[in-house]
């Protein structure tokens, strides 16, 4: 991946130094600040620039010369076709749903995009892994326990449960969750006529706050996911190429297809993430097989993403792979499928 730094983006848009600053400081080119008690330090992905020029309809570099910027960006970025909800999900348990769900909506929100990351399992992970505590009555499962006992549930009750996370560069809201979602959720089942519609209603409700929701979903098929991907526009799927996979995989898609036929719904999946691919290739019998089902099903999004420690590292630091400042050239690295699907997916809404 190539990564300009600030001199390299100043003189790609023919600005000086303390203009090109202001540029990234007003993020209407988005880049990854570094600050130390010393000095800033600027890093602009080549592909998060070329993201930018496409965003302000700029036919040349230069024209950044001319763009006013303060006004802010905000507009500029902002979906042009209304918000879209994307669900990642497995049957497969610890493929890497939860990791890469959060930090491709961080990457989309470093994209100057809003975005909602909805924890929609009671392992709570993702959750934890951007706010590093517990939410305990103050989670999703809450609005689904007030829906259940019809109470009213509006647009102040959803948003009083949502929380802001700000890192360096970036804001992302999340709708947390807990242990008790699981049990919640399925003695809905019983109260509800259309369970299965319930997320879907609470998203209705703040979708307009946001250009993307993200879902994390968890490892087993249940009113949880029927929910979540009725929610949805969009799935990924997330997959490790082991043994197993495979079927794992088309155990999947025949549960999505179920649930479209039955709720005249249809979710698209549109990507594949193979997870957790070790340098030594010893499964790439696994890697073809899923590659061939992706190409078989007209899934054009197909991306694969090494083994790295850096992935523990980031969660247990919470914070996302691209704000853990060591080593970020690496980071970017590993998070570059990530990022591209970030991009395609903004430039795309
Ligand atoms: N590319 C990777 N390389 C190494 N470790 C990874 C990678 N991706 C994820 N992990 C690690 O694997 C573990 C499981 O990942 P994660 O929690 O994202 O999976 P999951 O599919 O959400 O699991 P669950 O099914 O329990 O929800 C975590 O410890 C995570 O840090
Ligand atoms: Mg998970």
């Amino acid at each position: 991946m190539e990564i300009l730094k600030l001199g390299e983006t100043a003189k790609k848009m023919h600005v000086g130094p303390e203009r090109a600053r202001e540029i990234l400081e007003k993020r209407v080119v988005p880049g990854i600040k570094k600050s130390s008690s010393t000095r800033e330090t600027y890093y602009v992905p080549r592909i998060m620039f070329d993201y930018a020029k496409t965003m302000l309809g700029l036919e040349k570099d230069k024209e950044f010369k001319k763009l006013e910027t303060d006004d802010g960006i905000s507009g500029r970025f902002a979906n042009r076709n209304g918000p879209r909800v994307i669900s990642f999900s497995n049957l497969k348990g610890g493929v890497g749903k939860t990791s890469i769900a959060a930090n491709f909506a961080y990457n989309l929100a470093l994209l100057n995009k809003r975005v909602l990351l909805v924890d929609m399992d009671s392992q709570a992970n993702s959750s934890r892994y951007f706010a590093n505590r517990y939410f305990v009555g103050e989670s999703i499962k809450n609005l689904f326990d007030r829906m259940s006992r019809r109470e009213h549930v509006g647009y102040e009750e959803i948003k009083e449960k949502i929380v802001p996370i700000a890192f360096d560069n970036a804001t992302i809201d999340l709708l947390p969750s807990e242990l008790s979602l699981g049990r919640i959720v399925e003695l809905s089942r019983s109260v509800f006529t259309l369970p299965h519609k319930k997320l879907s209603d609470i998203l209705k409700l703040v979708k307009e706050d946001y250009d993307f929701i993200v879902i994390d979903t968890p490892p087993s098929t249940g009113l949880s996911l029927h929910m979540s991907l009725y929610a949805s526009d969009l799935v990924s799927i997330v997959t490790d190429a082991e043994d197993f996979s495979v079927n794992g995989l088309n155990e999947l898609y025949l549960e999505i297809k179920e649930l479209a036929e039955e709720t005249d719904h249809d979710v698209k999946v549109d990507s594949v993430f193979i997870n957790k691919v070790k340098k030594s290739n010893i499964h790439s019998v696994y890697i073809e097989a899923i590659a061939e089902m992706a190409v078989n099903e007209g899934i054009e999004n197909l991306y694969t993403i090494k083994e790295s420690t850096r992935f523990k590292e980031s969660q247990n630091l919470h914070i996302p792979l691209i704000e853990y400042k060591k080593e970020l050239e690496k980071k970017l690295m590993i998070a570059e499928s990530m990022l591209e699907y970030a991009i395609e997916k903004a430039v795309e809404a």
